[in-house]
């Protein structure tokens, strides 16, 4: 590791910012020691918070139609070979029945942007959700919404919602979306998400086709403007019936410096060890957990229904029971000196406000 690059780490550490230009050659200079030396300082924060706690989202996947056309997304409206499916509210309450059973106490409703699921849908089975388990927390993952809707479905329950920002910069936004899609709505829509008081995810995907350091230097700015609670960011993966399917994948290794990163920015944040990251790796939840993650969101939908899931290609978890992936968590997080929680793993500065 070259002197400047040291600096940088060591003026991450201690600041928890830097300027774009100095995201941007933290990224560049980057090299393996760069990567151990702020995995070591990511875990120690970590540690300084969470213990060896490691949080866990029940992930229920709710629906696999989607209006929108993400270049990315296995889901997108024109694939004509996804298998669609849409989970009834009594398929959802019985997931988290399961789940609650298993130790979860945070569910996370997760799905395309689904015209079925109207606001007298959605708020519904949120209210169904909080009224069979009151000591748990609602997150919701569900796309786009108006102020309207994000607002009464709050009132209805919902206490978090994941919305990945995708990527700070316009130019490249405009790159991984179609033209009825715009950056701006995606801002509007996080800006109202915290204004109306959720506990509110942002995020982006690793290695996103035409993605650069520079860009990456723009996320991490965002975030650390932005002050989300949680931020979700995992590889790119292609799929093979999107018009990226010939783009290479995110890798392991810049996924797992940007965690790193990402915990010293924000050393409270809640970070999960993602399934993307899992898909590319065996142990890609172990390195992103030891890298600085404190969250795993193992998945709680019907088997039936996994494998139709499918954002991208050879995703893991789409032929396991929901017990048997709660037990396998349990048993990588050991392994490594972790251990899952069943609370429900507020993000600390909210504690007790939802
Ligand atoms: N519709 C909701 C939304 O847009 O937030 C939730 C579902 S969306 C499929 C969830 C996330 O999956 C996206 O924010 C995106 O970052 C991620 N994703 C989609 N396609 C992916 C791919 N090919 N590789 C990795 N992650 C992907
Ligand atoms: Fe699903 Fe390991 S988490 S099988």
């Amino acid at each position: 590791m070259d002197r400047r690059e040291r600096e940088l780490i060591e003026k991450l550490s201690d600041k928890g910012s830097l300027s774009i230009e100095d995201y941007e050659q933290l990224i560049v200079l980057r090299d393996d020691e760069a990567k151990d030396l702020l995995a070591l300082l990511a875990t120690q924060k970590r540690k300084a918070i969470f213990g060896n706690a490691i949080y866990t989202r029940g992930l229920i996947e709710i629906s696999s139609i989607c209006k929108n056309n993400c270049m990315y997304c296995g889901i997108r409206r024109d694939n004509i070979n996804a298998e669609r499916y849409r989970l009834s509210k009594e398929e959802i309450l019985t997931c988290a029945d399961e789940g609650y059973e298993l130790g979860f106490r945070t569910f996370v409703l997760q799905g395309g942007e689904d015209a079925f699921f109207s606001d007298d849908v959605l708020c519904d089975i949120v209210a169904s959700l909080k009224k069979d388990h009151p000591d748990c927390a609602v997150t919701l993952s569900m796309g786009e919404r108006s102020r309207e809707s994000y607002k009464a479905l709050y009132e209805s329950g919902a206490d978090r919602y994941l919305l990945r920002h995708e990527t700070a910069d316009r130019a490249h936004y405009e790159m991984l979306h179609p033209k009825d899609m715009s950056f701006d709505n995606r801002m509007r829509c996080l800006t109202d998400l915290k204004d109306i008081g959720y506990q509110v995810g942002c995020g982006f995907m690793v290695g996103s086709p035409f993605q650069t350091a520079k860009t990456l230097a723009q996320d991490l700015f965002f975030i650390k403007q932005f002050k989300p609670d949680m931020c979700g960011i995992g590889p790119f993966i292609p799929h093979h019936s999107t018009p990226f399917k010939d783009e290479a994948k995110g890798s392991l290794e810049l996924t797992l410096f940007l965690l790193s990163v990402i915990r010293l920015m924000q050393p409270d944040i809640l970070l999960p060890a993602t399934t993307a990251l899992g898909s590319i790796d065996p142990k890609g939840r172990e390195k992103g957990i030891l890298a600085g993650a404190n969250v795993v969101m193992p998945n709680l939908s019907p088997v039936s229904v996994r494998k139709k899931y499918e954002l991208y290609d050879n995703k893991i978890c789409t032929g396991e029971e929901s017990a048997q992936c709660r037990e396998c968590l349990d048993k990588r997080m050991e392994a490594i000196g972790c251990r899952l929680v069943v609370d429900r793993g507020d993000a600390p500065r909210t504690k007790g406000q939802n």
